[in-house]
């Protein structure tokens, strides 16, 4: 049987679509070289049928297919990227979930200059989180995003245990025709209700990709649900799981996985325990709305490990100040829709319609002259988000550059974690507590692309 000792083993394994940074380089180098990260088309087989023209991605050194690559850093040391855009149109890089200094966050005319056609921007900065997250455009997000522009990010920290494979499911949907080219983006109709849905379901750019793992062993799955609009409710058949993290964020305890739900921008880590038969499967299922859907499936081979569960010990947490909430200032925040027009053109891309809105005041977060931030925080300062929804339709609420609790809800037992994105439900009001301890610009939004692009998008300002 395995012992705890072994599970907590450090290692710089890296995962099976990784791109890692030189150990050696990130030793004797404070400035790292930069990571070259090139933003372009490329093209790929998605439906197995047809070849899908005009796909975008991030071409790294190294990196093979269509999907952008899994960027591998170290917590606590130096990171750099030069992004370098060959698209047809400006861009950026948004890390989702990292806490670094404003001016590397990504977001055009807030914290940099969108990036154009032929130019390139310098990102550098330290990562203090080790977990799951991942990176994406933050101009032109739908056109973007919705092509293939998202790859994970995995912050290592040397304590990570060593399980004994890893592997990691970018989730995201495509909408293609018959004869696999991309369709119309999105529909107004829908952009104004849930959003609008792929026609083609994918892990890591499959088709229900099928992975082979050591019988019996314990693999740890990174998952990011990278799409625009779908939310995940995962169940898993034929074996056994326990969640360690959600959205990059250590849980103090590990539960067992029962069904979870994931939203566009959220992501979890789950230890799976491999059936013991070689050859026996276990299957990842999205059991939502209704008609479950095989995500990903994992096949064991060899002798049996004989691994247990019993054996997984929480992660170590992430550094978090824990918000005063006897002097927290409260801040509402109340998501509604809108009639009033925010369509504006831009740079970075306008749908053209306005639907959503923040407080009353519909923004797409991509226009030169941003509106009033939603709140002027203190830095130190504790705060209370007051987050109400006032709409029939969910919305992935995530919050740049700082971490949240969540402290009370008012429709469910308030699941009381640190996140950087909350799927409020229909009519909830929930209060999401932080210290606001990252001085800058900070977008607030909802991740259903549609919703965030036609107003759903706020910043608050900490000084
Ligand atoms: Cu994942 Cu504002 O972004
Ligand atoms: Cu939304």
């Amino acid at each position: 049987a395995l012992s705890r000792r072994t599970l907590l083993k450090t290692s710089a394994v890296a995962g099976l679509y990784g791109i890692g940074l030189g150990a050696s380089k990130l030793l004797h180098a404070a400035q790292p070289d930069p990571l070259s990260i090139e933003a372009k088309f490329t093209s790929a087989m998605i439906d197995g049928a047809h070849e899908t023209k005009k796909m975008a991605t991030y071409a790294i050194a190294g990196s093979k297919g269509p999907m952008p690559p899994a960027i591998r850093m170290k917590r606590d040391t130096p990171f750099a990227a030069k992004l370098i855009n060959h698209l047809d149109d400006a861009t950026t890089i948004h890390w989702h979930g990292l806490r670094i200094p404003n001016k590397m966050d990504g977001v055009p005319f807030l914290t940099q200059p969108y990036v154009y056609q032929g130019d390139s921007f310098d990102y550098a900065f330290t990562p203090p989180d080790a977990g799951t997250f991942w990176y994406h455009p933050h101009c032109n997000t739908m056109d973007q995003i919705s092509t293939g522009m998202t790859g994970m990010l995995i912050v290592e920290d040397p304590n990570d245990p060593v399980f004994d494979a890893e592997i990691d499911l970018n989730l995201r949907d495509f909408r293609l025709g018959s004869d696999g080219q991309f369709i119309a983006l999105f529909k107004p109709r829908d952009a104004a209700r849930a959003g609008t849905y792929g026609t083609v379901r994918t892990a890591n750019w499959q088709l229900e990709p099928r992975y082979d793992a050591p019988s019996g062993g314990l693999v740890r799955i990174r998952m990011a649900d990278t799409d625009v609009t779908r939310i995940y409710n995962m169940r898993l058949e034929g074996a056994e799981a326990v969640i360690i993290a959600l959205d990059g964020q250590p849980l103090p305890d590990i539960r067992k996985l029962d069904m979870a739900v994931v939203a566009p921008g959220q992501r979890i880590d789950l230890i799976l325990k491999m059936p013991e038969g070689e050859g026996q499967e276990a299957r990842l299922i999205d059991v939502r709305p209704s008609t479950p859907k095989v995500i990903a499936s994992f096949r064991a081979t060899g002798p049996s490990l004989k691994r247990s569960l019993a054996d997984v010990a929480p992660l170590a947490p992430n550094p978090f100040q824990m918000p005063d909430l006897k002097n927290a200032e409260r801040i509402p925040l109340v998501l509604s829709a809108t009639a009033e027009d925010a369509a504006r053109p831009s740079i970075c891309g306008s749908l053209g319609y306005s639907f959503w809105a923040i407080n009353k005041k519909p923004w797409t977060g991509d226009n030169p002259d941003p509106t009033a931030p939603l709140a002027e925080m203190k830095l130190g300062k504790s705060y209370i988000i007051e987050l109400e929804n006032s709409t029939p339709q969910a919305h992935p609420i995530h919050l740049h550059g700082m971490n949240f609790k969540a402290i009370a809800s008012s429709s469910r037992t308030v699941d009381p974690l640190i996140s950087d994105t909350y799927l409020v439900l229909p009519d909830e009001k929930v209060q999401l507590a932080l210290v606001a301890d990252n001085p800058g610009d900070w977008l607030i939004h909802c991740h259903i692309i549609e919703h965030q692009k036609t107003g759903m998008t706020a910043y608050v300002r900490v000084s």
